[in-house]
């Protein structure tokens, strides 16, 4: 995995071009109460460029004009704080195990900073992601400003790193994608458990756990996200994560959950009836989504815009509900006038990776990218008829329905990374029947 690394920040190097440095702090360490820390997830380019997972780290890439040096901060050993709190690489380690060419402790980041900055002419450094971390950087341009008299000259440019490293993100590489594509399996596995122990009467905190503990003993040290379990109305909520209501007969679920794994999020959501049965309504509306989402996965194709998978869902949504007579009027108007987001009004999907809503641009120069191998994104049409929505019939409302996989763009086309969880209603009666 080193070689991987090191490919990338190699890659890096090459972009940034000569006497140039590269400054990339990791995550700081948060306070979730008192002297209790959120559990600690490095930074995700930080880990694209280092595969350094402890906290307390800052990566300086050094373009010089004949070589380029691999340089780690990081926490020294202490004999007594791994006692408590467990091993430390140490500036040894980061060297030996992770290929560093340097490694410093932490505390002697600014007396470097301050060694190497002079004479450098261009410093890549993403500005307010580290609001403690950019004033350290400003105090060091300060500082050798204050110097030119004695001939030290402060860099000319600084300029976004994350610029080019999220461009990089953007087109996974086989590892990665082996990565996320065990991060899929492990929630597509968890989505199977949920809907063979999903019983009316349960608390969707009850279906929580069963997800967690399902990533959990396969390896997946977190969600990557906060799961949403939401039963009936619950769903009409996008981002609702209090999971604490009881699942009622007669309703649908709607799970959206996805597993870390390797640092690699998964992001997938099925929609299933509580008793195992969908009514007249829901079947409708879900075949509905299905559709749209299946006609939306067709269109991941290289060469293909970021937006015609969407569209494509937004038009078979618009037909569909047309049909149902939960929209009225003239199919061309009524795409006209976004007639749709009264029942979906989010897009399609995101990119996926390190980060669940991955990093890199769906635009350039005012286009939408053009799709080409490596990409993952996911594909998310949903239904949502408010309970309060009072344009559509009674028998519609509080009906929350969306359909998620995660895809990657393949030279020929794609392929579902999620495809091992259930979506055809058919399919997830029969699941739910056996159990
Ligand atoms: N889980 C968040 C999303 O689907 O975008
Ligand atoms: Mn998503
Ligand atoms: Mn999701």
């Amino acid at each position: 995995m080193t070689t991987e690394f090191n490919k990338r920040r190699q890659r890096l190097l090459k972009q940034m071009g000569p006497n140039s440095m590269a400054i990339l702090p990791t995550a700081t360490e948060k306070i979730r109460n008192r002297d209790v820390h959120y559990p600690f997830r490095p930074d995700s380019d930080f880990y694209y460029l280092t595969g350094f997972n402890e906290p307390e780290a800052v990566m300086v890439l050094l373009r010089e004009k004949s070589k380029s040096r691999f340089i780690l901060f990081c926490r020294k050993r202490d004999k007594t704080l791994e006692i408590w709190n467990g091993h430390r690489y140490g500036p040894e380690g980061a060297i030996e195990q992770f290929g560093a060419d340097e490694a410093y402790e932490i505390e002697d980041l600014h007396s470097k900073l301050s060694e190497w900055m002079g004479g450098i002419d261009r410093i890549f450094y993403t500005l307010g992601q580290d609001h403690e971390f950019d004033q350290v950087l400003t105090q060091q341009a300060e500082s050798l400003r204050n110097q030119s008299r004695s001939g030290v000259n402060e860099p000319s440019q600084f300029i976004s790193l994350s610029h080019i490293t999220h461009q990089m993100r953007l087109i996974k590489s086989s590892a990665e994608i082996k990565s996320m594509q065990h991060a899929a399996n492990i929630a597509s596995e968890a989505h199977i458990q949920a809907m063979q122990h999903c019983k009316p009467g349960m608390n969707e905190y009850e279906i929580d756990a069963e997800l967690t503990h399902c990533f959990m003993k396969q390896g997946s040290r977190s969600p990557a996200y906060q799961s949403i379990v939401a039963g009936g109305k619950n769903a009409c909520i996008l981002h609702y994560t209090e999971n604490n209501a009881v699942l009622n007969d007669g309703d649908l679920l709607l799970i959206d959950a996805g597993a870390e794994y390797a640092n690699y999020a998964s992001d997938i959501t099925r929609t299933f009836p509580v008793n195992g049965r969908f009514s007249e309504e829901q079947r409708a509306l879900y075949d509905l989504v299905l559709d749209a989402q299946l006609a939306a996965i067709k269109k991941v194709q290289p060469g293909v815009g970021y937006n015609v998978h969407h569209d494509t869902a937004v038009r078979v949504l618009t037909k569909g509900l047309i049909k149902l007579g939960l929209l009225k009027g003239d199919y061309k108007q009524l795409i006209k006038d976004n007639a749709y987001k009264d029942f979906y009004m989010h897009r399609t999907g995101h990119w996926l990776g390190m980060d669940v809503h991955d990093v890199g641009p769906y635009k350039q120069d005012q286009q939408w990218l053009k799709l080409r191998p490596g990409m993952v994104l996911t594909v998310e049409p949903g239904l949502y008829i408010s309970p309060n929505c009072k344009k559509v019939a009674k028998r519609w409302r509080g009906i929350g329905i969306r359909i998620e996989d995660d895809v990657v763009v393949t030279r020929t086309g794609n392929k579902v990374l999620s495809a091992a969880a259930p979506k055809h209603a058919d399919n997830i009666e029969a699941i739910m029947q056996a159990a």
